[in-house]
């Protein structure tokens, strides 16, 4: 069933211009919107239809993947837009905006299908969810689903509190935490390239695998989200979400194939024994290509004193029939050398012993971004007599690639939450988590500086060489020339 009423709530956001309305462009130049489809844009500020419709042209000629300079279809979307001012705070607003809505939805024939999408500070999701289902905004009769961003919760009671909220507001299966890391194409691929795959699917397991590597490197700074930051940290910002989705996506196999036992396979780190298995790391000044940047303690907003993490590594083991003894490395941080999203699969070296000296190489990459793209990493025998490292390399047209958003919004207009965060993954993530937030809290984890620019702290590198192996950076394993 489509919902064709699309309700959002801070709609004059950075969100909104960067990402929702690019997205829903870019489904409305494909085709892909139900023909009789409004847009309720919500905000505080004082836009009219006419001033947010230019608002939102605007944002699409910067952001949007396609159709940027196509004036008649902008205006043709844009014409789609109504925009309410609301006081989120206030139930007279959500009144009025229902009798907007009903009106419109008269005008158009609708059939009362209503998503609604909140893209507002957490604070505001369970009362905004609240004052929907009390003002009646919220059909009883279930066609109407509730999409929410992330921060889910600070910690697991605070997730389990929102969740209860939000439950008393809607039916779960109504409920959509988008995690944007599943609207990308090639996460969205990664079981079908492997279970389409005999080659792959038959030595993705521990009789093969020596690790597996998550890597979502990046290369901006706190940005002008210091506000929110400086009170997450990575481990909130990206790892408890994004990383352990990766990681859910990667490790699922045949027989193991709901993402909830994964999640709940890995091996727990208790809060004493976190530094053994937590790298924590914070940026310090440095250079991101070739422009000195400041250290995450000067940046504009954050606390001088900040105790923050702005980058995280950890070693999890998982209790699964295919992936016992593997040990994956889930690494995030801001200020790296590149942007880089990547999964490795490190093969068994059955030639040599393993040393963390030995170069690595026979692996699997699978490039999720900027770049979607394979790399296989062979071993050839030189001219020299000597085996050489042959990369193998398959990249997909850029182009055509459509973004995160524009994948999951399709699918929450159609009802189909797959490619959604299901509450018991997020609270079973929580759950792995706390023990790694108290232990950061109380410094039990080592915070270590890495200049901007860099891999991340050296003692990152640790985890894995404890283990015998090294973490395998981007562009290594290149052919080398001959001489
Ligand atoms: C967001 C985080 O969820 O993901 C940001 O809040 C981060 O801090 C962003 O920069 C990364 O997303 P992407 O799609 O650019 O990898």
């Amino acid at each position: 069933m489509q919902a064709s009423a699309f309700v959002l709530f801070g709609a004059t956001g950075d969100l909104a211009k960067r990402k929702i309305f690019p997205a829903l462009y870019n489904l409305h130049l494909e085709g892909k919107l139900p023909e009789r489809f409004a847009v309720f844009a919500l905000g505080r500020k004082p836009f009219n239809d006419e001033l947010f419709r230019v608002h939102v042209a605007e944002s699409l000629g910067r952001f949007s993947r396609k159709g940027k300079e196509n004036a008649a279809a902008i205006a043709d979307f844009a014409a789609r837009i109504q925009y309410h001012v609301l006081d989120a705070r206030d139930p007279e607003s959500y009144i009025r905006l229902k009798h907007a809505v009903e009106k419109r939805e008269t005008e158009l024939g609708l059939p009362g299908n209503r998503l609604f999408y909140l893209s507002v500070a957490p604070e505001h999701f369970g009362p905004i969810a609240m004052h929907i289902r009390e003002s009646g905004l919220g059909n009883e009769d279930g066609r109407t689903r509730l999409v929410i961003e992330k921060p889910f919760g600070h910690d697991l009671a605070s997730a389990r509190s929102l969740n209860d909220t939000l439950g008393r507001a809607f039916p779960s299966d109504d409920i959509y935490y988008i995690d944007h890391y599943l609207g990308k194409p090639m996460v969205q691929n990664l079981q079908a390239l492997i279970a389409s795959n005999p080659v792959l699917k038959a030595v993705l397991n521990n009789h093969y695998v020596a690790n597996v590597q998550i890597t979502a490197s990046e290369t901006v700074g706190v940005e002008a989200r210091a506000g929110y930051y400086d009170q997450a940290g990575a481990l909130r910002d990206m790892f408890q979400n994004h990383m352990l989705q990766l990681l859910m996506m990667t490790a699922r196999h045949s027989e193991v194939y709901d993402k909830r036992k994964i999640i709940d396979s890995v091996y727990p780190v208790n809060k004493d024994e976190a530094a053994n298995h937590i790298v924590r790391g914070r940026y310090a000044a440095g250079e991101i290509e070739g422009n000195a940047v400041p250290g995450y303690r000067d940046e504009p907003g954050v606390d001088p004193q900040s105790n923050t993490d702005t980058y995280v590594a950890a070693r999890l083991q998982l209790d699964d029939p295919i992936w016992r003894g593997v040990p994956f490395y889930i690494r995030t941080g801001k200020r790296l050398s590149e942007k880089s999203t990547r999964i490795v699969f490190v093969f068994k070296n059955p030639l040599e012993s393993h040393s963390s000296e030995d170069p690595v190489r026979n692996y699997l990459s699978i490039n999720i971004q900027p770049n979607q793209s394979v790399d296989f990493q062979l071993n050839l025998h030189g001219l020299n007599g000597e085996i050489q490292p042959v990369p193998l390399h398959f990249a997909t047209d850029a182009e055509e690639v459509p973004e995160a958003y524009e994948l999951l919004l399709f699918d929450a207009l159609h009802g189909d939450p797959t490619f959604f965060a299901h509450w018991d993954e997020i609270e079973l993530s929580w759950k792995w988590v706390q023990p790694i937030l108290e232990a950061f809290e109380e410094r039990i984890v080592p915070l270590h500086a890495y200049p901007a620019g860099s891999n991340g702290p050296l003692a990152a590198d640790r985890l894995l060489a404890e283990q015998g192996f090294a973490w395998v950076e981007h562009g290594q394993g290149q052919a080398v020339e001959e001489e």
